[in-house]
């Protein structure tokens, strides 16, 4: 299998420009204390208002950029919106999409996230598409339909191309792990990652398959990351709270080498 793995940081509304820098500075003087490791690829998505300054400090080193949300619309009157290619021209590679707070506080569904996956394709950016059951659907066993919903609603909007269907990244962020300190088990986090994996296999094809990322997202730390990537169907980890510490940040993507 050849995944490389991704170890991404949301931050979500968390950061003015000048945490955003000692964040960011922190993470690339780790970084260059493990230079000559094997270490997975690194992505930070600052709040919009800090990707720019984030951008111009990492600038000449490995780690990556993403935003955490765009517009699926063309440029245009769309007040307070912001289009991929506004991300792609401040250095960004990569945007979060359909992240569970997205769906539940503003009200996007899988339709929405999916021409939003289009729009990102379109503006040169890798889509990292969010998907994940809440407790009730997990504790009234509808966690694989709800899994089967979300991911199927992509399918038919992903590009032709090939190399593009490869690049997709899929989180799975079960709802209840998110921000509560409750994180899935590994063998939790596998069977919906496997069944994940299965349902790229029978929709595209095993060669693509075996090279979309499928990251696991809630409650990520240094001391419980090594045992999830460990995993063979986690390619890596979509990391909230974890991400705001470079300390702890660093710890999770350590745990990747296993
Ligand atoms: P958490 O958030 O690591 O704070 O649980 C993960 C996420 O929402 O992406």
């Amino acid at each position: 299998m050849s995944r490389r793995g991704l170890v991404a940081g949301n931050w979500k509304m968390n950061g003015l420009t000048g945490a955003a820098d000692t964040l960011v500075g922190g993470i690339l003087k780790g970084l260059e204390q493990r230079k000559g490791k094997n270490i997975c690829e690194v992505l930070v998505c600052p709040p919009f208002t800090a990707i720019q300054a984030v951008g111009k400090k990492i600038a000449g080193s490995a780690v990556k950029l993403g935003g955490q949300n765009m517009s699926e619309h063309k440029p245009g009157a769309h007040t307070g919106e912001i289009t991929g290619q506004m991300l792609t021209d401040i250095g960004c590679t990569y945007v979060i999409l359909g992240h569970s707070e997205r769906r539940s506080m503003y009200g996007e569904d899988s339709q929405l996230v999916a021409r939003k996956m289009v729009a990102a394709y379109r503006d040169g950016l890798t889509p990292i598409v969010c998907i994940g059951e809440t407790l009730q659907e997990r504790e009234s066993g509808k966690t694989l339909d709800v899994i089967r919903d979300q991911v199927s609603a992509i399918f038919p909007n992903l590009p032709a191309d090939e190399a593009k269907r490869q690049q997709l990244v899929l989180a799975y962020e079960p709802v209840w792990a998110i921000g509560t300190g409750k994180t899935a088990t590994p063998e939790q986090a596998q069977e919906v990652h496997a069944f994940i994996r299965k349902m790229l296999v029978d929709q595209l094809g095993n060669d693509t398959a075996s090279k979309v990322r499928i990251l696991y997202g809630g409650s990520v730390k240094p001391d419980n990351a090594a045992v999830i990537f460990s995993k063979p169907d986690v390619d890596g980890g979509l990391i909230g709270g974890a991400a705001l510490k470079a300390e702890d940040f660093l710890g999770i993507i350590d745990g990747f080498q296993g």
